[in-house]
């Protein structure tokens, strides 16, 4: 089996100067969901005007500050996905893990495409946007006027909502399709089977979300099921390849990555996650897969973690 190698930068990836151009084979990511709470602290923690804008809310109430705060948040995600865009090969994959929100600000209860967004976006910065997949979840409870659930009258019209359970894997292509040799290898070791092949490739896929455990700090990274990653993984690159993850969180694409004997480079601005991606990694660390952690300084140098703990 063929040597891989692993590459986990405690840092933030709307800079990625460690990685040179056009060297990724296939970006697989879940980015924090604009506009959805759980996300909010770290949005501002990571841009201030972010923060601004919501005290402005408050004090304001202006409907045109949601919009901005949502505008200045897919902002700061517009600057990963020009990043992925310079490292990927031509031919290159990206796999985006999106969900829509739903929110009450002001008074008004309304959803945030971000699929949409992200998807008219990658397209003008040159991407080819290809058929996505819609992820269904198991039904959480429906809505009634913003609330989890349809109370009595979620039975008479017109008032009620659809609940979101949904979420998207949009898939874009860099440039013209990937070339090979005929017959070359690590693309005939990558073959899928016929069943993957059929289920994998129509549009809706069924998978349960990934397990959470207790621990809030998992929770918190918003993991999704190994599954994601897995086919996303086979599906788009072969072995050999390097997947780059941009929002790592808990370290699903790494270890998915390992399992599939790809290479693979994680990007984490959480330091917190840091013993969930060591846990997470362990157990599929050898002398054919190695994991090495560093954490990018302020100076912008690169330290290997162990020297900061
Ligand atoms: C939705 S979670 C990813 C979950 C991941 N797919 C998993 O299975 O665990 C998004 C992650 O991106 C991280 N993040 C947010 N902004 C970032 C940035 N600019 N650079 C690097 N990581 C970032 C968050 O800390 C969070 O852990």
């Amino acid at each position: 089996m063929a040597q891989t190698h692993h590459t986990i930068i405690v840092g933030d990836s709307r800079q990625m100067p460690e990685i040179l151009d056009n060297t990724i084979h296939l970006m697989v990511t879940s980015p924090p969901y604009p506009m959805i709470q759980m996300w909010d602290k770290q949005f501002c923690e990571l841009d201030p005007k972010i923060a601004e804008l919501w005290k402005k809310l408050e004090t304001e109430g202006k409907e045109e500050t949601v919009q901005q705060i949502y505008n200045e948040m897919h902002e700061n995600l517009a600057r990963v996905w020009a990043e992925t865009y310079r490292v990927l090969v031509d031919g290159g994959i990206a796999c985006i893990n999106i969900g829509d929100a739903t929110r009450s600000l002001n008074g008004k209860f309304r959803v945030f495409p971000n699929h949409s967004r992200i998807l008219e976006h990658c397209q003008r910065i040159g991407f080819t946007t290809l058929p996505y997949i819609l992820w269904k979840k198991p039904t959480t409870k429906p809505m009634y006027k913003g609330k989890g659930a349809f109370l009595g009258s979620g039975f008479l019209p017109p008032n009620a909502y659809v609940t979101i359970d949904c979420e998207f894997i949009l898939i874009f292509r860099k440039g013209k399709l990937r070339k090979f040799t005929p017959k070359d290898p690590s693309r005939y070791e990558s073959k899928l089977t016929k069943q993957q092949r059929d289920e994998w490739f129509s549009q809706i896929w069924q998978i349960a979300g990934a397990h959470q455990v207790a621990d809030e700090l998992e929770r918190r990274t918003g993991a999704f099921p190994d599954e994601i990653a897995d086919r996303t993984i086979k599906m788009f690159s072969v072995k050999g390849d390097t997947v780059l993850d941009p929002f790592l969180g808990s370290g699903t694409t790494t270890k998915t990555a390992m399992q599939n004997q790809r290479n693979s480079i994680g990007y984490e601005v959480d330091p917190n996650l840091q013993p969930i991606i060591s846990e997470k990694t362990a157990k599929f660390a050898s002398t054919e897969a190695t994991v090495e952690i560093f954490i990018r300084q302020t100076t912008g140098k690169m330290e290997p973690w162990s020297k900061k703990t």
